[in-house]
C-alpha cells in the first residue's frame, strides 16, 4: 500500500537525507553533522536503492542520531567530502557488483572516519561480493574497516516471483542484529569468500560480458518498454536515480544510461513498464519494501530536486 500520504516532506526529506541538498550541503568544505549521541559519536550512513531494502537497512544502522544521505542525490549534486566518527554505506549487488553510481561516489569521495563499514544487500547469492568492495574502495582510497552482506527479498524479475520471494522467511532481524552489534562493537572485519564463490563470479562475468570496472550499465531505453497502460502518473519520472523517464503527451518515455536498480518498473502503479531483455517470471508481480514508502523512494531518488 502506498504510504504517501502518512509521511510529511519535511520528515521524508530528514530521513532520507535530502534536506542536506538545500541545507547544510549549500556551505563547502567537509560536512559536519551536528547530532550525535556522546557515546557513539557522529554517524553517517550513504545508501543507494532501487526497491528500498538498503534504505531500510541504512535507516536501521543510523539508529535515532545518525544521518542517512542518498548517494543519488550526493552524485547529482557532487559532494563528496565528508568527515564524522563513523561513516557506512549500504548499496545492493548487482552480478555480485557494485551499482555503477555508487562506484562512481565511492571514486569520487573523501571519507574521514574512525571507522568505515560496508552492508551489502543480496536476494540469493553474494559470491565474492565483499572482496569486489574492498578491491574497489581500496583502490579508491577508501578502505572499510567492516564488510558484511545481508540477504533480503530478491528484487531481480527475470529469475524470481516477487509474491514468492515475500513469503521466504530470509531471518533479517536476527541477521540485522548481528550486524548492528558488530558496528556498535566497531569490529574490523570482512565476510569470508570461498574459491568457489570467486569461481561463480568468474564464470559469471565471461557468461554476461560484463566488464568487471563498469558492472551494469545499460541504455533503459533497450531495456524497458512503456505499455498503453501508462495513465502519465508521473512515478517513474521521480523514482529513478538517472532521471531516464519523461512525460510526453502519448505517455513516459525512458532514455539514458541505466543503473538497472528497478525502481521504475517496481513502482509503476500500473505495470506499464516491461522488461525487454530477459523474459520475467511474473509481469505481474512488483515489490517495494514494506518499510519504504513510495516517497521516500521518490526523495531518495529524484533527480529533479
Ligand atoms: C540488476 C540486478 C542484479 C542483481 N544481482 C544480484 C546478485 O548477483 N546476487 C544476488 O543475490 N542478488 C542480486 N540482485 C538482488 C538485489 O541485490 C537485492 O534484491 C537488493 O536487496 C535490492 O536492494 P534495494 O531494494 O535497495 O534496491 C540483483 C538485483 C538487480 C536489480
Ligand atoms: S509510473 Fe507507470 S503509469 Fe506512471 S507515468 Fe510512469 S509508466 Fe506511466
Ligand atoms: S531506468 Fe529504471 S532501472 Fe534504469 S536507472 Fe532508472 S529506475 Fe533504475
Amino acid at each position: 500500500m502506498d504510504t504517501d500520504n502518512k509521511i510529511s516532506r519535511r520528515s521524508a526529506l530528514k530521513r532520507i537525507g535530502a534536506t542536506v541538498v538545500s541545507g547544510a550541503f549549500a556551505t563547502s568544505g567537509l560536512l559536519k553533522i551536528s547530532s550525535c549521541t556522546p557515546s557513539r559519536g557522529r554517524r553517517i550512513i550513504f545508501y543507494f536503492t532501487g526497491t528500498g531494502n538498503c534504505l531500510y537497512i541504512a535507516r536501521q544502522l543510523a539508529g535515532e542520531d545518525g544521518e542517512v544521505l542518498s548517494i543519488p542525490q550526493m552524485v547529482k549534486h557532487g559532494k563528496y567530502e565528508f568527515k564524522a566518527d563513523e561513516i557506512g554505506i549500504v548499496y545492493p549487488i548487482y552480478g555480485h557488483m557494485p551499482p555503477n553510481m555508487v562506484r562512481e561516489f565511492i571514486g569520487k569521495a573523501r571519507l574521514e572516519a574512525g571507522y568505515k563499514f560496508a552492508v551489502l544487500t543480496y536476494g540469493a547469492r553474494k559470491c565474492d561480493a565483499v572482496e569486489i568492495w574492498d578491491r574497489i574502495s581500496r583502490k579508491a582510497g577508501n578502505g572499510f574497516d567492516y564488510i558484511g552482506t545481508i540477504i533480503m527479498v530478491d528484487n531481480w524479475l527475470p529469475n524470481f516471483d516477487m509474491n514468492e520471494q515475500i513469503r521466504i522467511d530470509k531471518h533479517i532481524p536476527e541477521n540485522l542484529q548481528k550486524i548492528k552489534e558488530d558496528i556498535a562493537a566497531q569490529r574490523r572485519w570482512h565476510e569470508p569468500v570461498t574459491e568457489e564463490e570467486r569461481q561463480i563470479h568468474r564464470d559469471f562475468l565471461a557468461r554476461t560480458g560484463l566488464d568487471p570496472e563498469v558492472g551494469f550499465l545499460m541504455k533503459s531505453e533497450k531495456s524497458f518498454t512503456v505499455t498503453d497502460a501508462c495513465i502519465s502518473c508521473g512515478i517513474c519520472t521521480y523514482v529513478c536515480p538517472r532521471g531516464n523517464y519523461s512525460l510526453t503527451p502519448g505517455g513516459a518515455e525512458t532514455s539514458g544510461d541505466c543503473e538497472f536498480c528497478f525502481a521504475c518498473i517496481h513502482n509503476c502503479p500500473q505495470r506499464a513498464i516491461r522488461f525487454t531483455e530477459i523474459k520475467e517470471v511474473n509481469p505481474e508481480a512488483r515489490y517495494r519494501n514494506e518499510h519504504i514508502s513510495l516517497m521516500d523512494l521518490k526523495m531518495a531518488n529524484n533527480q529533479g530536486i
